[in-house]
């Protein structure tokens, strides 16, 4: 069981005052806040042991580059890949959708199909449709329903041999909607050969993930959203198929062997990862697995799962609130609302004055939001550190900034 008021003992924001409120933060979506555990793993690096890593022989640079290496060990066991020499560090979720893309749409054919959703991120589209234009592939979009879920029955339609890649998103940073990942992959092996990818960005701070389980090719995962610093994700990706794919960044750290005329690659994991990589923060996310895994990512579930039937019923109370969150039992705790004639900036900027933050915007999901023909939403994700009182506090103020401004 989680212990909100124990637990945010953790994280030093929340001696902070917003406004002369306490502050109550609902843009986890965006980015988590972190403990000081992270925080003070960084700073010991940089304050006792800091060195390049996989340069020197000495002392300092030995004991980062173990350390470093050690994270791969810590997120294998974190999401059950089959070997820590699967896991990748990018820079970002965003980093690593460019890197898939890239790497694998350069060995398809002209007129090969590329499979995404209507609420994808725009990290999930940019990178594919910046691909499709350059080798002549044709992205195609699952439609979503009207309780904001994947068309499994156009899912289905759409399959076919030309099918190369489908990738989709674990679960939405709009609509909260969690697809039954399991399913679409019996249906992605069953009609193509396909390269199943998942967008985990939002998944993986909130559920206990499993790759082998689930039957995935690859996930691209945020570290600043699941309790870590800036600046580190990762691709996991099955061994067999990391090592056909190409490195799209050269330089050095990733080669076996330079000649002036050529090269030939490191194994992998290291082939992906050219120049210094960002080691403190792939360290601080480390920290961040193993503040996760003490709490352990089945009572991470729970808290959101119990957190987000408290704050829809309270939130789908609300006079002249519109909602878009999926119905369906299972979901994130993420709620994008508007209010008709208001402009979701005004009703943030109102709740910031009351010491509450959510994101007002089209949350990098623009498509989907013109198809609602929504402007902008103003959106609320909780996470291990909100409670009932931070929706208590938010559907008050809502409610209050409705009456203010209209
Ligand atoms: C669903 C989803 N995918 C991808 C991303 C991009 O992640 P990153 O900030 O690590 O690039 C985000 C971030 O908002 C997201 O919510």
């Amino acid at each position: 069981m989680i212990k909100v008021s124990d637990l945010k003992k953790d994280f030093p924001i929340f001696d902070r005052e917003i406004n002369g409120k306490r502050l109550t933060y609902l843009d986890s979506g965006a980015t988590s806040q972190k403990p000081e555990l992270v925080i003070n793993e960084m700073s010991n690096v940089y304050s006792n042991i800091n060195a390049n890593v996989h340069r020197g022989t000495y002392v300092l640079s030995s004991e980062t580059t173990a350390k470093y290496e050690d994270v791969r060990n810590k997120l294998k066991e974190f999401i059950n890949a089959y070997s820590s020499d699967e896991i990748i560090f990018t820079k970002g979720c965003t980093e690593g959708f460019n890197f898939l893309a890239n790497s694998i749409c350069k060995d398809l054919n002209p007129g090969d199909e590329i499979i995404l959703s209507e609420i994808e991120h725009h990290a999930n589209i940019i990178p594919w449709q910046m691909v499709a234009e350059k080798y002549n592939l044709k992205i195609k979009y699952i439609n979503i329903t009207e309780s904001f879920n994947l068309d499994i029955d156009h899912f289905e339609s759409l399959l076919n041999s030309n099918t190369k890649v489908v990738s989709i998103v674990g679960e939405s940073n709009m609509s909260g909607m969690l697809p039954d990942i399991k399913k679409l992959n019996s249906l992605i092996r069953e009609k193509t050969n396909a390269i199943y990818i998942v967008d985990g960005a939002q998944l993986v701070p909130h559920r206990k993930i499993d790759v082998q389980d689930l039957g995935i090719d690859f996930i691209c995962v945020s570290g600043h959203k699941m309790l870590g610093p800036t600046g580190i994700g990762v691709v996991w990706g099955r061994k067999e198929l990391l090592e056909k794919l190409d490195p799209v960044y050269g330089g050095g750290d990733m080669i076996e062997e330079v000649f002036y005329e050529t090269a030939t690659w490191a194994p992998i994991p290291h082939k992906f990862e050219a120049g210094t990589p960002p080691y403190v923060e792939a360290i601080g996310l480390g920290a961040a697995v193993d503040y996760l895994t003490k709490l352990d990512m089945k009572n991470v579930e729970k808290h959101s799962d119990e957190l987000r039937l408290y704050a829809k019923n309270k939130l789908e109370n609300i006079d002249r609130l519109n909602i878009v969150h999926t119905n369906s039992n299972l979901a994130g705790c993420t709620f994008a609302m508007s209010v008709e004639g208001v402009h979701a900036t005004d009703v943030s900027l109102m709740l910031d004055t009351f010491g509450v933050a959510v994101r007002a915007g089209h949350h990098c999901v623009q498509p989907f939001h013109r198809k609602l023909n929504l402007d902008a939403t103003f959106r609320a994700t909780g996470y291990i550190y909100n409670d009932e009182e931070d929706f208590d506090i938010l559907s008050n103020t809502i409610e209050e900034s409705i009456k203010l401004l209209t």
